[in-house]
């Protein structure tokens, strides 16, 4: 049954990992996965989570089954994280939510939807994009194009190309976009280019599937939400995947949501009843512990401010990376990478090619991703001069 199976190669991200666990070289540094690290090199649990924990520690009385939703209240506080405390698809009923495992399970949900509802055939996925994108539309039977998104001369947003592109799309085909913090290349739209990538997906009578996996790592929780907010406020159907890994810290708890919005509520009780075939096909009902954690941090006021205050340190510390790091490489002499201040959220795209990627690996044990995204949040006071003197150094060949 078997001998057939072709040996898959790694994957790009979390493969990267498994090979810097293999390396024996004590100077390793993983700039590669985009996990959080604090100054001193380690991913913390979030003291916020540590208080939730002991408070569900001491009150939880059962381990049995949640809703194929996840609690109603995790719902709710997922939209008002998204939408705003006071928008009409927190309560109105036209936005629905089902806790997925993770940013990943409510993108593969979300598309297992699209294809098994028959919302759209082909999906519009942005180039570069985080690789998994690609993966997933096609693992659930949906095809897939590419839209420019990068301008590698400007280092900036390739807008007009991307425009140009999205024009070929056809009335209800699916347009994947990142809300912040664009994975791989940390560029994010302007508002007024928010509002006219709103405008022209609304009058092409396209459906946005917005990937919201860093809310709170570009510039705020509410300043990272404008671009979801102004498609909402123009598009009156769109889907979600928001995720919980990255701002609360919780990787392994695997806790992400999957929110539909429809045009009345009539509509998203329908779209709800077929999300939840989705979802007990694909994983039954969804774990409990991280959805606790989330529902207890956001609910109680006391943890709430906390949770705050160390998401804008998390946020604040990669900027402060971003900016040693131009300085670091300024001084090797590796010349003018300013622009890397200007990109958001844990990844930066370095502008480094596949060959200069890989002798970083082989002769400095330095992980980055193939694309040259270099994972910022992973850098510190102690790896940075070691970081730019070796990108100098393959610059320089
Ligand atoms: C990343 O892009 O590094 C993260 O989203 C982790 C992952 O699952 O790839």
């Amino acid at each position: 049954f078997f001998d057939h199976i072709e040996a898959a190669p790694a994957d790009p991200i979390l493969g990267l990992t498994e090979t810097f666990k293999n390396d024996p070289n004590p100077k390793k540094i993983n700039l590669g996965v985009g996990v959080y690290k604090n100054e001193a090199g380690v991913t913390p649990i979030l003291d916020c989570v540590k208080q939730a924990e002991k408070l569900i520690f001491e009150t939880e009385t059962t381990k049995s089954y949640l809703p194929i939703t996840g609690l109603p209240e995790f719902g709710r506080l997922t939209r008002e994280l998204i939408f705003g405390a006071d928008s009409e698809l927190v309560d109105g009923g036209r936005a629905v939510t089902c806790h997925c495992p993770g940013g990943t399970g409510a993108l593969r949900i979300g598309a297992d939807f699209i294809k098994q509802q028959n919302v759209a055939a082909k999906m519009w996925i942005s180039d570069p994009t985080w690789a998994n994108h690609y993966q997933i539309a096609t693992a659930a039977g949906l095809k897939f194009e590419r839209y420019p998104y990068y301008d590698r001369a400007t280092h900036g947003l390739a807008f007009e190309r991307m425009l140009e592109t999205l024009n070929q799309a056809e009335e209800g085909d699916v347009v994947v976009l990142h809300a912040c913090c664009h994975n791989p290349t940390g560029i994010d739209p302007t508002v007024e280019q928010w509002e006219r990538i709103a405008d022209f997906i609304s009058e092409k009578k396209l459906l946005p599937f917005i990937d919201f996996a860093y809310q709170g790592f570009g510039h705020g929780i509410e300043e990272d939400a404008q671009g979801l907010r102004i498609i909402a406020s123009r598009c009156k159907e769109m889907i979600i995947a928001s995720s919980y890994s990255k701002n609360l810290g919780l990787y392994n708890e695997r806790v992400g949501a999957l929110t539909i919005v429809s045009a009345d509520k009539e509509t998203a009780a329908r779209v709800l009843s077929q999300m939840k075939i989705a979802v007990r096909t694909a994983i039954s009902n969804p774990p409990a512990h991280g959805e606790k954690v989330v529902t207890t941090v956001l609910s109680n006021n006391e943890l709430r401010a906390l949770w705050e205050s160390e998401l804008t340190a998390m946020r604040e510390r990669i900027r402060n990376m971003r900016v040693l790091l131009v300085e670091k490489l300024k001084e090797a002499g590796a010349g003018d990478f300013d622009f890397i201040t200007e990109q958001n959220g844990m990844f930066s795209f370095s502008g480094l090619n596949k060959d200069q990627v890989e002798i970083l690996r082989k002769e400095f044990s330095i992980y980055i991703v193939g694309s040259g995204r270099i994972c910022v949040a992973g850098i510190n006071a102690e790896n940075v001069d070691a970081l730019a003197k070796a990108i100098a150094d393959v610059i320089k060949r």
